[in-house]
């Protein structure tokens, strides 16, 4: 098979190979290094990986295209496994409420919030909401991520704008380089004149929603924000078994402000991954590790909401939870679509290491999407989805923070951003 495309001089080629499931514990810190390293890709696959010279037993002719990476360190394309990327509006006008001292659920419980979003993307024509989006991505894809997963929720018990969002994502995935994985998230928060019922819209979630969202195959995954005063753990549990009996695959937002049993009950359901859990108990956590739940941490949120509250990732990395990091890029808790950003954060915050803060947005957050089989490490017969950066080493790169370190990007063997 001819190579159309040749990475050589890697001094530093991160492969996160040697594991088909996600990473664990001490395996969280192996990222498969190899040093002047060698890629070909035919096509849009991977068809060598290796150390020195490219073999000659992979051809290569005046169409193949080489890119020298000489003092650069490549990895696989970086997946953010949790964003809220289809929405309409900002909440700018709420930051000064924060900065006053009103805290997260206080804003929410007052109507703004997620409620706020909900009406600007209910206002939002589809184009709207796709060109906002489709700029989200790009600035995505100059951070060096090539994967996203995409929550609707902005709906609160309007249907139509949650399948407008599914849409959206739908739609982005098919235009831009990015590939976006939907996930239906219908409880997002009880729309206010449900209220004092929510029960009544948690049965036409249960009823209504989720049956057309499986039938049509719309999203793989349902999610729930399982959180005081927004879902309850037995409305939280109803949802995911319904979604589950739908063959939706379940995730959670669970434990992110109070510690409600949110991990524990992603353990129960065995969800495949549970997020956020700055909250979470030290039982829930190992009751985690032992049911292979994946915890998405997403340190971009803990530092915008300084609750004085971060993930104990390390608890979570020491009783055999894989870790995987994402944006959360959402308009209230983390407006931000820098994963680069979240990758220091990860370090700084939760003390991660750098190695297992990049297990932690390739290979195991592949895992929380369920693609560890196409993406996620750099492997023959994967898709040929790679970052190189203009970084000496994984440490430097999570290190030297707020910046970005992309030098270039290849989607499924192009060359998509230089
Ligand atoms: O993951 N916690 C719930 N959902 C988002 C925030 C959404 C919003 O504030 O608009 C989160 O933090
Ligand atoms: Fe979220």
């Amino acid at each position: 098979m001819k190579a159309t495309l040749v990475i050589e001089n890697i001094t530093n080629l991160a492969t996160m190979s040697g594991s088909d499931g996600p990473r664990k514990n001490k395996a969280q810190k192996d990222i498969g290094l190899i040093k002047n390293g060698v890629i070909a890709i035919s096509k849009d696959k991977i068809i060598y990986v290796g150390e020195g010279k490219l073999p000659e037993s992979i051809p290569t002719d005046e169409g193949t295209v080489f890119i020298d990476a000489t003092g650069k360190l490549v990895t696989p394309g970086l997946i953010d496994p949790h964003t809220h990327l289809v929405h309409g509006g900002s909440r700018e006008n709420e930051f000064s409420m924060k900065l006053e001292g009103k805290s997260y659920l206080e804003i929410l419980s007052s109507g703004g919030g997620i409620h706020s979003t909900a009406k600007a993307t209910k206002e939002a024509t589809f184009e709207e909401l796709y060109d906002k989006a489709y700029k989200s991505l790009n600035i995505m894809l100059e951070f060096g991520v090539t994967t996203v997963e995409a929550k609707s929720g902005y709906g609160i018990g309007d249907f139509e704008t949650e399948l407008k969002q599914i849409e959206v994502a739908r739609k982005l995935d098919e235009t831009h380089p990015i590939d976006v994985v939907p996930t239906f998230m219908g409880a997002h928060a009880v729309p206010p004149e449900y209220k004092e019922r929510s029960d009544i819209f948690v049965d036409k979630i249960v009823n209504e929603m989720i049956p057309y969202i499986a039938q049509n195959k719309l999203a793989e995954f349902c999610d729930v924000f399982c959180e005081e005063g927004v879902f309850t753990i037995e409305q939280s549990r109803k949802i995911l078994l319904s979604a589950k009996s739908h063959g939706l695959i379940p995730k959670i937002h669970a434990d992110e402000i109070v510690s409600i049993g949110g991990a524990e009950l992603a353990s129960e359901i065995e969800c495949i991954s549970a997020e956020h859990l700055i909250s979470a108990s030290k039982n829930g956590i190992k009751k985690m590790g032992e049911k292979n739940v994946i915890a998405v941490l997403l340190p971009g949120t803990s530092f915008n909401l300084q609750e004085g509250k971060v993930a104990d990732a390390r608890y979570m990395i020491d009783n055999d939870v894989a870790v995987a990091i994402a944006t959360d890029y959402n308009p209230g808790s983390c407006p931000s679509e820098n994963l680069q950003l979240m990758m220091s954060f990860a370090s700084i915050t939760l003390k991660m290491t750098p190695e297992e803060v990049l297990t932690a947005s390739t290979i195991n957050a592949a895992c929380a999407i369920k693609r560890e089989s196409s993406i996620g490490s750099i492997e023959v017969g994967k898709i040929a989805d790679i970052a190189i950066f203009d970084v000496p080493n994984i440490a430097y790169m999570v290190y030297h923070f707020g910046v970005n370190h992309t030098d270039s990007v290849i989607k499924k063997g192009k060359i998509v951003y230089k």
